[in-house]
C-alpha cells in the first residue's frame, strides 16, 4: 500500500469476534464498559475483577450481549495469579489480543498521614498489576508478533489531586510503564498505550456524584459542562486498540472534557 492509498477497511476495526479481550477491574464502571462494549461485538472476555459478584455478574452480562464472558476472580497485583491465568488462557484460547489494565483500588487521605500500607496497596493494585498483566500476557503477543495493552489513567496523572497524592503519582508511572512497554515492544508488533479520562461517574465517584452540589460543581469546571460516563471512555479504549490507531503506541489519550487544558479558564482577567 502506498501513502495515498485508502485503508482497505476503514469499518473493520468495530468487530472484535474471534478476539480475546483481558479486562482486570471488569466488574467495575470502566471496565465493565469495555466488557460489554466488546460483547456486543462477539468478543470472548476475561473478566478479571477481585470482587467475586460483580465479576460473575458482568461475565453474564458479557454472555447476554452477544460475547463469550470468562469470569475470572483474582487479584491483578499477585504474580502467580497472573501468570497462571495467562497460562491458561493461552492453553484454552491462544492467548489475549487486547489487555486493559482498569483495576485500581483508591486509598484517599492527605500524604502526611497517608499509612504506607495504603500507598503501598495503591501501587500494587495500579502500578504493580498493570505491569504484571503487560508483561505476563505481552509475552504472547510479543512471540505472536501482535497485541495491543491498553492501561487507564487518569487526568490525576498530569495534576495532583488534592487528597489523593498517591494515587496521583501511581498514575503518572502508569502512564510511562504504557510508554515504556510501547518502547520495547514495537518492533515487535505489540502497541502500548494509555487513556487517561478525566471526571467519570462510576461505582468508584458515585459516592461524589449522588451528591447534587458536587455534581453540578464538577460539571461546572469541565468545558465540555458534565461529567463522562463509562462508555465513553471505553469508546475511547476501544479506539486506541483497535486498527484504526494502528500508527498509535506509547500515547496518552486524554478524555477528559477538556478539563486539563482549562487552567486559563479560571484566571482573572481577558487575554
Ligand atoms: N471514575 C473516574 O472518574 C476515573 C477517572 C480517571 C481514571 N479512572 C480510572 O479508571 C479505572 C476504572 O475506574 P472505575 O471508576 O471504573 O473504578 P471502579 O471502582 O468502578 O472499578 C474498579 C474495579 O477494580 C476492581 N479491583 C480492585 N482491586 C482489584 C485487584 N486487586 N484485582 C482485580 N480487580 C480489582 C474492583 O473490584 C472494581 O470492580 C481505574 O484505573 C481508575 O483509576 C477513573
Amino acid at each position: 500500500m502506498t501513502a495515498q492509498e485508502p485503508i482497505a477497511n476503514p469499518g473493520s476495526h468495530r468487530d472484535a469476534r474471534g478476539r480475546v479481550v483481558v479486562i482486570s477491574g471488569a466488574g467495575g464502571g470502566i471496565g465493565r464498559a469495555c466488557a460489554l462494549m466488546y460483547a456486543a461485538e462477539g468478543a470472548t472476555v476475561l473478566v478479571l475483577d477481585n470482587a467475586p459478584e460483580t465479576c460473575a455478574q458482568v461475565a453474564k452480562e458479557v454472555d447476554e450481549a452477544g460475547g463469550r464472558g470468562l469470569p475470572c476472580v483474582a487479584d491483578v497485583s499477585q504474580e502467580e495469579a497472573v501468570r497462571q491465568i495467562s497460562g491458561r488462557l493461552r492453553g484454552e484460547h491462544g492467548g489475549a489480543d487486547i489487555v486493559i489494565h482498569a483495576a485500581i483500588q483508591r486509598m484517599p487521605g492527605h500524604l502526611d498521614s497517608l499509612p504506607t500500607g495504603s500507598f503501598d496497596r495503591l501501587l500494587e493494585v495500579g502500578l504493580r498489576g498493570g505491569f504484571l498483566l503487560g508483561r505476563e500476557f505481552g509475552r504472547d503477543m510479543v512471540a505472536r508478533g501482535s497485541g495491543v495493552l491498553v492501561f487507564i489513567g487518569s487526568t490525576a496523572a498530569y495534576s495532583p489531586y488534592p487528597y489523593t497524592g498517591a494515587y496521583s503519582a501511581c498514575k503518572a508511572a502508569l502512564v510511562m510503564l504504557a510508554k515504556s512497554f510501547a518502547l520495547e515492544w514495537a518492533s515487535s508488533g505489540v502497541r502500548s498505550v494509555s487513556v487517561s479520562p478525566g471526571m467519570v461517574r462510576t461505582p468508584m465517584t458515585e459516592e461524589l456524584y449522588s451528591q447534587p452540589e458536587v455534581l453540578a460543581g464538577r460539571s461546572a469546571v469541565a468545558p465540555l459542562g458534565r461529567i463522562a460516563s463509562p462508555d465513553e471512555i471505553a469508546q475511547a479504549v476501544h479506539f486506541v486498540a483497535s486498527d484504526a490507531a494502528s500508527y498509535m503506541t506509547g500515547s496518552d489519550l486524554l478524555v477528559d472534557g477538556g478539563f486539563v487544558m482549562s487552567k486559563f479558564m479560571h484566571v482573572p482577567g481577558r487575554g
